[in-house]
């Protein structure tokens, strides 16, 4: 056997004698006790992760309750392409971080618990993760917009020195090739073999196959007629929240149709976050990097500042500072922390940050004004984003670890 064999298996032995099922799909790691250098860790069980993998293509071609239909029809093969380069860790420098470990599946493909990811060799990163969910429907990428292709989208975390930190692309590219199961697969799939666009187009296909609608608030609202039935799921707190978000004017950024819902209009807004965080100080945070192992990066290596500009980073002009995509509000309760930054913690929080009339910059959206809500109402517009977690979350999840870790015998490159 060998030792890696072993490890899996005492993996799998620890938990069981704490009487806990040895088949889990997830994380291994409890993290109790994390901020301490004596922690033991448990992940080596990751190692054996397994769950339930899903005909993500052929469901993505039937529309999902609440969302439309997909431009194009999805190739089951580059699906599983895709999904299995996203776990795997040799896609970075040092190989040992991948997509899935800031875009997390259990914790709604983004990360609960930074509020900015920490990238290789512990480089610090200015924004929060976004979802990766329903990403076939978005127009434009990233809090600022720079990017609208998937395809290209992926040599941005690959190259960025605080992501995956890749001195080039033909570096990526010749690693992956001295891999013989990725050289036979994409020789196979693509006549032009593995290029930087194929690449691209296999993390692309697995990320479009993320489609997760069919909430409970979808059920009540597109399927009126079977409203009786769905209403006791979705609950009259719920509907008292969504009188209350078409009220207040949310639903004029986050929007949604009679056909769909995908509650952002693909815009730029500015909230008043961007003021609130220069006002906070635009300080570098401390973040955790390994049990009990703290650093406060200096810098952002990228931009060697932390400063954000929001979507002025992109277009120059002065009227787009701080104005960032409006996220959508699918699976919502999921992704915490919230905003571009992660500054704020929950979705109790956000509501109160409404409340309060956004971040008061003189240069906001007018939209953002104090609203006149009482306690009450506002956990009605908490519960009512709550009905808005999809219903096949948890078989994504599953789908996602039915890949195997890429480098699961640690093979170098
Ligand atoms: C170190 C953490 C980290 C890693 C590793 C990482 N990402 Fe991200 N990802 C982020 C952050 C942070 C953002 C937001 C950046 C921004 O908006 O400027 C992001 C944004 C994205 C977006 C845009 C989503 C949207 O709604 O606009 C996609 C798609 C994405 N990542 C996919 C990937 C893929 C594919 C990989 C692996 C090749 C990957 N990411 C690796 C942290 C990471
Ligand atoms: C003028 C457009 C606009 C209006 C009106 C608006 N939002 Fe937003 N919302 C945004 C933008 C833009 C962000 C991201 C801000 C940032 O990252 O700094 C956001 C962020 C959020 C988030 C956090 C999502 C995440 O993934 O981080 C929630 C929740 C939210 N809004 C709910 C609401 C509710 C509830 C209302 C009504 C009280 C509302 N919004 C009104 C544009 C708007």
């Amino acid at each position: 056997m060998t030792p890696v064999k072993m490890l899996c298996l005492l993996g799998l032995l620890v938990p069981f004698a704490h009487g806990q099922a040895t088949h889990r799909v997830g994380l291994a790691d409890n993290r109790d006790g994390y901020d301490s250098t004596e922690y033991k860790t448990q992940s080596e069980a990751i190692l054996e992760q397994s769950g339930q993998r899903l005909p993500l293509a052929e469901q993505a071609s039937v529309p999902q309750l609440g969302l439309p239909r997909i431009a194009a029809p999805l190739r089951s093969e580059e699906v599983d392409l895709g999904r299995q380069l996203f776990f795997d860790r040799r896609l970075s420098a040092n190989a040992n971080l991948s997509c899935a470990m800031c875009h997390v599946p259990e914790q709604g493909f983004t990360q609960n618990e930074l509020a900015t990811p920490v990238g290789d060799e512990g480089r610090g990163g200015r924004r929060n993760a976004p979802s990766l969910y329903n990403l076939a429907f978005q127009s434009t990428l990233f809090w600022d917009g720079r990017e609208n292709s998937l395809e290209a989208q992926v040599w941005s975390p690959l190259l960025a020195r605080n992501e995956m930190a890749n001195p080039s692309k033909t570096a990526v590219l010749s690693r992956l090739t001295a891999i013989p199961a990725y050289q036979s697969i994409f020789t196979k799939l693509y006549d032009e073999g593995l290029t930087t666009a194929t690449l691209g187009r296999a993390l692309a296909t697995y990320q479009r196959a993320l489609i997760s609608g069919n909430s409970s608030f979808d059920r009540w609202y597109f399927e009126p007629l079977k409203k009786s039935e769905n209403l006791a799921d979705f609950g009259d707190k719920a509907a008292q929240g969504f009188a209350i978000f078409q009220e207040q004017g949310c639903h004029s950024c986050h929007t949604f149709t009679k056909e769909y819902a995908l509650f952002t209009d693909g815009q730029f807004h500015n909230t008043g976050t961007g003021l609130l965080r220069e006002e906070r100080g635009i300080m570098p945070r401390q973040v955790q990097v390994a049990p009990g192992i703290f650093v406060t990066p200096r810098v952002d290596v990228e931009t060697e500042t932390f400063i954000d500009k929001g979507r002025q980073e992109v277009t120059g002009r002065s009227e787009d500072r701080w104005r960032y995509r409006t996220p959508s509000l699918r699976n919502v309760a999921l992704t915490a922390p919230y905003m571009h930054d992660g500054s704020i913690q929950s979705l109790q929080d956000v509501v109160k940050f409404y409340v309060q009339g956004g971040g008061h910059d003189p240069n906001q959206d007018q939209r953002i004004r104090p609203l006149d809500i009482t306690a009450e109402e506002q956990e009605a517009l908490v519960e009512f984003l709550k009905t808005l977690t999809a219903s096949n979350v948890d078989a994504l999840v599953a789908d996602a670890r039915s890949t195997e870790i890429g480098d699961r015998d640690h093979t170098a490159y």
